[in-house]
């Protein structure tokens, strides 16, 4: 399963110029398992996470939708204020090969007033090789370029280059050749990004009676919690079974959950609470229990995605409760079968209590407007404190580091 090494963004909302774990070609710290960004509101804290959300929505619906979405509001408030340069991205990224990461780099600007894909562009060592510069084996520039085929081909060899010009210059390049047999580290870029899980849960899409039927797939809102329970239910008992211990763990005095299809073909999830005769259903239950049941049908998956990016998971649980989900969301970062990365922004110093400075970056905005992000293994006395047992969030809460620690 692919990884996320690191990450560069210029121009993206406050995020002018910024670059997380390893950005240059296989060399320096590789982002972890489990990554975490903490700071003030309106750092840009969301705006990373957005990224991933924006890039994957370049991808399924193409460039002009995914900067026009409500959220968004059009590519002139996305890109950086006062600057008139593209939006880019550049992701470096293991496939399975760590010596030879591949690069993947998309520049975003408006041609004749609609945004389009300036250049799109993808990286990768030869074969063999374990030290060297990546060469390319996509090149595009305003829809038009070079592809070379198969699983080792690059630019050095420009004979087996194949000429390629798009239809539509706001629909990615991976989109359309991420299709082809032909080139298979395309298809695997493709269905990598295609596989990233960005969580927007939300407790009353999941109160929502769907109908009946197993679904595979949990969706983003969470709004079919019940038809996946139903799949595992049928399909996979043991992590049916992790379900329903992890939300029990979580919420006391619960004792079972459920899917039940009702009269009219609509699904029903039952919770057996201690202490009453008669179940519960979904409308009935608490936030909090509707969003543990949605992160432990998240982390059963026997798929596990390769990336799982959400905000502010704390919200609406109890203060015992954040750590624990930390920890366990740690647990599945760092679980050697899953290889499933996390991406979490938080406000919640019990969240961060249950991480090391490695996983925590701080977003702070400096004086010019723009998003600073510095990892927390940077802070030398916050380093030393931990390892004296200080947990990583009091440290935070008691300033330090961040705010006025750092002003
Ligand atoms: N086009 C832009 N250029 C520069 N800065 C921008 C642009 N669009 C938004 N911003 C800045 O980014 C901020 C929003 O950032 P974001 O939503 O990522 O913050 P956050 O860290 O998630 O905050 P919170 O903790 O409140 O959720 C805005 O308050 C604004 O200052
Ligand atoms: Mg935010």
């Amino acid at each position: 399963m692919a990884r996320l090494q690191g990450i560069r963004i210029k121009n993206f909302r406050a995020l002018a110029d910024v670059a997380v774990g390893q950005v240059k070609y296989a060399s320096g710290d590789t982002l972890p398992g489990m990554a975490c960004f903490i700071g003030p509101n309106g750092s840009g804290k969301s705006s990373l996470m957005d990224v991933f959300g924006f890039i994957s929505q370049c991808l399924s619906d193409g460039v002009e939708a995914a900067c026009d979405h409500p959220a968004r509001g059009g590519f002139d408030r996305l890109r950086t204020q006062g600057c008139a340069g593209p939006v880019e991205f550049e992701l470096f990224f293991d496939a399975g090969d760590a010596e030879r990461p591949i690069v993947y780099a998309l520049a975003i600007d408006q041609v004749s007033g609609v945004p389009a894909v300036l250049r799109e562009s993808l990286r990768q060592r030869r074969r063999g090789e374990t030290r060297g510069k990546p060469y390319y084996f996509l090149k595009l520039e305003k829809g038009k370029g070079k592809v070379w085929a198969g699983a080792y081909d690059v630019s050095i060899d420009s004979k087996k280059a194949e000429r390629v010009k798009l239809a539509d210059a706001t629909q990615l390049g991976i989109a359309t050749l991420g299709n082809l047999d032909k080139h298979p580290r395309i298809v695997t870029v493709r269905e990598y990004i295609e596989e990233w899980y960005l969580s927007y849960f939300v407790p009353d899409a999941a109160r929502e009676l769907q109908a009946t039927g197993a679904q595979r797939w949990l969706d983003r809102r969470g709004s079919n919690v019940g038809n996946v329970l139903q799949y595992y239910q049928r399909q996979y008992p043991k992590q049916f079974g992790q379900i329903l211990k992890d939300v029990a763990r979580a919420i006391p005095g619960l004792k079972k959950i459920e899917p039940k299809p009702s009269e009219d073909n609509r699904l029903l999830i039952r919770f057996d609470e201690a202490g009453y005769k008669d179940p519960f259903y979904q409308q009935s239950m608490s936030d909090g229990t509707l969003k543990m049941l949605a992160y432990a049908v998240l982390l059963a998956d026997p798929k596990p995605r390769p990336f799982i990016g959400i905000e502010e998971p704390e919200n609406g649980l109890y203060v015992q409760l954040i750590e624990q989900l930390a920890r366990r969301l740690v647990a599945h970062a760092e679980d050697k079968k899953t290889r499933t990365q996390v991406l979490v922004t938080t406000h919640s110093p019990y969240f961060v209590d249950a991480l090391k400075p490695e996983q925590v970056w701080l977003i702070e905005k400096g004086p010019d407007g723009c998003a600073r992000v510095t990892r927390t293994t940077e802070f030398q006395a916050v380093r030393e404190m931990v390892d004296q047992g200080i947990p990583l969030g009091s440290l935070w809460y008691s300033r330090h580091f961040g705010g006025l620690a750092s002003s």
